[in-house]
């Protein structure tokens, strides 16, 4: 078993514990009771930290994983119960103190919410619970990539006209939504949903090994309405890795 696995299994182990516990004896109330929900907020945020930074690669920070990761159910869960688990450290000991049974329904009936919104919020990350799942790459919320794509090598790395005609791929169907100069900023990018992406990024788009990456999203597109689209069937091959290394070409720009 992971590590991020015993960790989200002691997790969910010390508030279920917690919570029989209380069910089963509604008072008395133990001094340092609310060192519990902090402990499993502690552990959450732990599990959170080292599935982020398992995930991560050349191309991707943990910052930048972490909300495909609370698309997954566990990590939304482990999100969860960090928020509730610190409310909850601070808010016990005042509330057994005026009533120590209205405080016990209440624990139990916020870690049955707890639960649902965790389910609540999981449902809505899709592409990103896969990737979390599968160890694919993650290149934005919505975009994810095989992780198989990135040991196909490309095929014109070394051509030089190649750059050249990928400049006429690119002002004819790329620059509407990415920009003539490649900043993310065409004349449709206005009114996408998802923000087209920007090139002027060197160490994204130079990074060593992940032209293959790059080429599977020209190819695939994100698969999103409103998104980058498909160019599979429109332009050919050759076209689209032309188009790759203009794009190269732009990040590569001072
Ligand atoms: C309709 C608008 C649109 C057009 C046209 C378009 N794109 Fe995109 N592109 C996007 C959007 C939006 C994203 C961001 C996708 C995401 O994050 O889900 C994107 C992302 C990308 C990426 C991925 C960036 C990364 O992180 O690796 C590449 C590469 C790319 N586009 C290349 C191209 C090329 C090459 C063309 C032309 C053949 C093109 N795009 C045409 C909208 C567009």
């Amino acid at each position: 078993m992971s590590l991020a696995a015993w960790l989200r299994f002691a997790e969910l182990s010390v508030l279920g514990a917690w919570l029989a516990w209380r069910l089963y004896r509604p008072r008395p109330f133990w001094r340092f009771e609310a060192a519990v929900p902090a402990g499993a907020a502690i552990l959450g945020a732990a599990q959170l930290g080292v599935e982020a930074r398992a995930a991560t690669d050349a191309f991707t920070s943990p910052w930048q994983l972490l909300p495909s990761l609370m698309g997954t159910w566990f990590g939304a869960l482990s999100l969860v119960i960090l928020l509730g688990g610190l409310l909850a450290a601070g808010a016990l000991p005042l509330l057994y103190r005026s009533s120590p049974m209205a405080s016990m329904r209440l624990t139990v009936g916020a870690a049955l919410a707890l639960l649902v919104a965790a389910g609540a919020s999981a449902a809505g990350v899709r592409s990103a619970r896969a990737a979390a799942a599968s160890g694919d790459i993650a290149m934005s919320p919505t975009l994810i990539v095989p992780r198989s794509a990135m040991s196909v090598a490309n095929p014109y790395a070394s051509d030089p006209g190649s750059t050249e005609r990928g400049r006429l791929v690119y002002q004819q169907n790329c620059a509407v939504c990415h920009g003539i100069n490649g900043d993310g900023n065409g004349p449709a990018a206005a009114n996408m949903r998802i923000r087209p992406a920007s090139f002027r990024n060197p160490q994204h788009f130079l990074a060593p090994g992940m032209d293959g990456a790059h080429f599977w999203v020209i190819e695939h597109g994100d698969g999103q309405p409103s998104g980058m689209p498909t160019w599979q069937g429109k332009l050919s091959e050759q076209q689209m890795w032309d188009a790759l290394n203009y794009v190269k070409a732009l990040a590569s720009r001072p």
